[in-house]
């Protein structure tokens, strides 16, 4: 990387004095008005060192009256003229707005336009565009314009290219509602790079045949793809991915005749079928993404006919049958993604000379790992994980893979051996381990190692070792592992004190020991890295306060002290971390009555706040209710917990009782707001400003002393599904605005004192006997006791069969438009959650690898787009 970036520097040192050389001995040919046009538009914009510089100086630096300005960098004139023709300031980190009188308009013999990768400000794209008539290239890529596309950009007859691509989480993002005229008129485009612009339509039928690159990622496309596309006589890339509305079939004949297609990516597509035969015909393929794109069935041998396919990802579908060898011998295949399928049978010999990523976790793939794979000496990530792998390994079996940086075996029933040494215990493998110099990621999640906790190289940054049977204590020794970012050594029987060592691990973001059996207090002094991000200890036998040095961690976003002894009041000051967002007390000693003190903005982040099965006693903390910013709005942005690397690897979860059962939410917490105070000794009236607390999915306030009415504001809860008050001294009726909370799937008010009607309509009626059960007072459906006005039909009750699975899927549906709406705003890039709940068993991967293969996509995509970029300019300046 680093002998790149010097070359590149050293060649556009060359470049520059060639043009320096070059321009004392070309005639002055720069026209004064062109140039003070030029200077006008610079005087309008400012720039921002803050930014990301491309160049190694701004452009428009080198503006300056006293040289022609046919030689001013990133300006070229025509010769015979002396009109500015090209004007290139792509990624100099200007800022400003370029309004229809902008000086700019007046170099009205551009044919080449480039301001991309620079902050106009949310600004419009003016229609004064559209009067460049001589255009053929116009980028505005990444240029933070919003908007609507003016339709005087489909007057550029001439255009060629048109690159207008815009992160698609801009608020105000481009739209482009005259796709279909843009089209139409633009017919010798060959270039269009739409990325998430809102097109918001159907893919037309009419394309101009010169097309050889269409990117249409992130579209908001819909309806079905156009055949013709396929058959583009020049197209070279094709790339419609995440328009999850978007379907499409493949031609089952020969397609893109001259076999031009280099790049074809269909992420997310609805493809409902086969793999064709018909996609060995593409033999100049580089790149083929067809993850999540619905398919199903073996895959065709005549992949075997892509020889100069580097990248090949194929995750997320329902591919089954084994997973044929030549696949693994394809020459110049790099990265090979098939997880998430249901491939089966044994793996065959990997034979490859190029394989540098491997991925075929979650299948159901079985038998012994071949031995072939000692022989992939370049591979720096395999994942076999999640598979039905078995047999014995020898811990040598990974020696020579010296470029692995990432080896996931967890989930299978593989049983580590030692063939060579007498003792087979795990710290014997150490020995091993450390063979690994680059090993960073280790994961030997669920792999029932026993024996004491193996302390792994000091390079290792993620370390996974969780649901085991470990025992005994935890070595000081891990201490010494200064480079970790993240510990799970969750679901173990580890004993002993927290060390207090850990907090010498500066990098430390993420430590979950829960479901151990720790003990001991946590001192008051206690010291962890202040990149602390998430804390889990849920589950252990922990005694004494809630140490205040807590509230040091700014970065604190989950902490989960749940089911320990903790003996303490509500430890209210961890109100002042800012990003706390997850705070679970639940089923420890916790006392006393919860005041809130008179500070500005407590808990401002917080969506889950778990404080069931303690003992706090007076009133529902309604000065607490007044802060709780996050539950009080209903926000979109949705900020995940987000730890940067190893995503994927690690997923915080927290245990909630939800619907009626308990089930373990991982990674979605942001998505989920959540307030538990059940089991505990409130008292007092349940207060009206609970209504307030709008963003609330799950309420639960049961198994209390709570009297009085139930408040009518609780009926503003819209996104309220779960809402138990059950088991307290509530009297009244049911408030008739109940029946607007058309989410609500789990209600609860038995065994109080509640009388009257039950309200009737919408939800209401999926709701059983036992919702209402033990007060006495109650009549109307679902109950036998008629209220005298029953009017609602028998019939509306088969809806009440609802079970269980059909509401979560339901959830997770929702869940999978929010992950998707999510993703791209930056914040969810490189996030990966996974969301599965215990009781049910099903994984929802689906979020997960969406968004770990957008992000690698992404990350490739901009590498070649910064090489494609230097490469025009190389261009361009010769
Ligand atoms: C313009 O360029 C000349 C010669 O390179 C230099 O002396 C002068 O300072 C420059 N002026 C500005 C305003 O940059
Ligand atoms: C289409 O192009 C023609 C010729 O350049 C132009 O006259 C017409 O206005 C364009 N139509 C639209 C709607 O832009
Ligand atoms: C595979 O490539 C060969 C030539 O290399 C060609 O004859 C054959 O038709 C191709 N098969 C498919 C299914 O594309
Ligand atoms: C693959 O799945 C299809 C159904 O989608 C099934 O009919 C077929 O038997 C499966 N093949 C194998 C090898 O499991
Ligand atoms: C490993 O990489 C080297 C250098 O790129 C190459 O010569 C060799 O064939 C590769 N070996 C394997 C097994 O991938
Ligand atoms: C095997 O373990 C014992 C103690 O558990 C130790 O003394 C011995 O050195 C170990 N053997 C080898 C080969 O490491
Ligand atoms: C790892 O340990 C070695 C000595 O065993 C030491 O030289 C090196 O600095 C340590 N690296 C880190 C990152 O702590
Ligand atoms: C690792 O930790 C142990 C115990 O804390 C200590 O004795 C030892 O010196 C440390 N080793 C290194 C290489 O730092
Ligand atoms: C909590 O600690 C206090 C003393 O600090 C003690 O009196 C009380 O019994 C403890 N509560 C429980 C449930 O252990
Ligand atoms: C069932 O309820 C829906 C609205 O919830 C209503 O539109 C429909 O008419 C009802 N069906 C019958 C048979 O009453």
């Amino acid at each position: 990387m680093l002998n790149m970036g010097y070359g590149q520097f050293s060649f556009l040192l060359f470049v520059c004095f060639c043009q320096f050389s070059f321009s004392s001995s070309i005639p002055h040919l720069c026209r004064k008005d062109q140039s003070s046009a030029l200077l006008k538009f610079k005087k309008t914009l400012t720039v921002d060192p803050s930014l990301v510089l491309c160049n190694f100086y701004y452009y428009t630096s080198s503006w300056n009256m006293s040289i022609d300005c046919c030689s001013w960098d990133g300006v070229i004139c025509d010769e015979m003229t002396g009109y500015v023709i090209e004007l290139d300031l792509s990624c100099n980190s200007l800022v400003g707005k370029i309004d229809s009188i902008s000086s700019l308009f007046q170099l009205s013999h551009l044919e080449r336009l480039d301001l991309s990768e620079n902050n106009f400000s949310s600004s419009h794209i003016s229609p004064e565009f559209g009067k460049f008539s001589s255009l053929t290239h116009l980028d505005l890529s990444w240029a933070d314009f919003s908007g609507q596309i003016p339709s005087e950009i489909s007057h550029l007859s001439k255009l060629q290219s048109l690159v207008l691509s815009t992160s698609y989480s801009t608020v105000q993002r481009l739209a482009a509602h005259d796709f279909r005229l843009l089209l139409q008129n633009l017919t010798l485009l060959r270039v269009l790079d739409l990325t998430g612009v809102s097109i918001s339509s159907t893919i037309p039928l009419n394309f101009s045949s010169h097309f050889t690159m269409l990117v249409l990622e992130q579209s908001e496309l819909y309806g079905v793809i156009p055949e013709s596309i396929f058959h583009l006589p020049k197209l070279k890339m094709l790339d419609l991915s995440s328009n999850y509305q978007l379907s499409g079939y493949f031609p089952k004949t020969k397609w893109n005749s001259s076999a031009s297609l280099i790049h074809l990516n269909l992420l997310g597509v609805n493809i409902s079928g086969n793999l064709p035969e018909s996609l060995g015909y593409l033999t100049s393929l580089n790149t083929l993404f067809l993850a999540l794109c619905n398919i199903w069935g073996p895959i065709p041998e005549s992949l075997s006919n892509l020889t100069h396919i580097e990248y090949l990802f194929l995750a997320g579908n329902f591919l089954n049958g084994t997973i044929p060898s030549s696949i693994f011998s394809l020459p110049s295949l790099t990265n090979l993604e098939l997880s998430n399928n249901h491939f089966s049978g044994q793996l065959e010999d990997i034979k490859s000379n190029s394989l540098l990523s491997i991925d075929l976790g979650y299948n159901q793939l079985q038998g012994h790992l071949p031995k072939s794979i000692q022989n992939l000496v370049n591979v720096t990530n395999l994942d076999l994980s999640f598979n039905n792998f078995s047999g014995s390994v020898d811990v040598s079996f990974f020696l020579d893979l010296k470029h692995l940086s990432s080896l996931g075996l967890s989930y299978n029933s593989i049983s580590f051996t030692n063939e060579n040494k007498v003792n087979f215990t795990l710290p014997e493998s150490l020995v091993y381990l450390h063979h690994f110099q680059s090993l960073e990621t280790i994961d030997l999640r669920s792999n029932s190692l026993q024996g004491s906790l193996p302390i792994p190289p000091n390079t290792t940054r993620f370390f996974f070792i969780s649901e085991n049977n470990l025992s005994g204590e935890i070595p000081s020794s891990i201490c010494n592992l200064t480079s970790l970012g993240m510990l799970d050594l969750a679901r173990n029987n580890l004993k002993g004190a927290i060390l207090q060592c850990l907090g010498n691990i500066s990098s430390l973001r993420v430590l979950d020991m829960h479901h151990n059996s720790l003990t001991g207090t946590l001192p008051t002094t206690f010291r962890f890295g202040s990149s602390l991000r998430s804390l889990n200890l849920h589950g252990n036998k922990l005694e004494g306060k809630v140490p205040q040095s807590l509230s040091n961690y700014k970065e604190l976003q989950v902490l989960d002290l749940g089911h320990n002894h903790l003996n303490d009041t509500f430890p209210m000051w961890l109100g002042t971390l800012p990003k706390l967002q997850v705070l679970s007390l639940r089923s420890n000693e916790l006392h006393g009555s919860i005041r809130t003190p008179m500070i500005e903005n407590i808990f401002p982040n917080l969506r889950m706040l778990d404080l069931s099965s303690n003992a706090f006693t007076e009133n529902l903390p309604t000065g607490l209710f007044q802060h709780l910013k996050s539950m009080r709005t209903i926000d979109q942005t949705m900020n995940a917990p987000r730890y940067e690397g190893a995503d994927g690897y690690y997923q915080d979860s927290v245990a909630v009782v939800s619907k009626g059962f308990e089930c373990e939410i991982v990674r979605i917490l942001y998505l989920y707001t959540v307030i538990d105070l059940s089991s505990n000794k409130f008292g007092g009236q349940i207060p009206s400003i609970m209504g307030e607390l709008i963003a609330v999915h799950i309420l639960n306030i049961s198994h209390n002393g709570l009297k009085g009415h139930i408040p009518p504001s609780l009926g503003s809860l819209s996104l309220v599904e779960s809402l138990d008050l059950s088991s307290n001294h509530l009297v009244g009726e049911i408030p008739a605005q109940f029946a607007s909370l058309t989410s609500l799937e789990v209600f609860n008010l038995s065994y109080n004192h509640l009388e009257g009607c039950i309200p009737q309509g919408n939800q209401f009626q999926t709701f059983e006997n036992n919702s209402y059960e033990g007060n006495d007072g109650l009549c109307g459906l679902p109950l036998s006791k008629g209220c005298g006005n029953d009017s609602v039909s028998e019939t509306n009750d088969t809806v009440s069969g609802l079970d269980d699975e059909e509401s979560n899927s339901e959830f997770l549906n929702d869940f999978w438009k929010g992950a998707l709406m999510g993703y791209g705003s930056g914040l969810c890039i490189g996030l990966s959650i996974i969301y599965f709940m215990i009781s049910t068993g099903k994984p929802m991967w689906l979020a997960r690898i969406i968004v770990e293969l957008e992000h690698k996509i992404m990350m490739g995509r901009r590498k070649k787009q910064r090489r494609q970029r230097n490469y025009r300019k190389r261009n361009n300046q010769l």
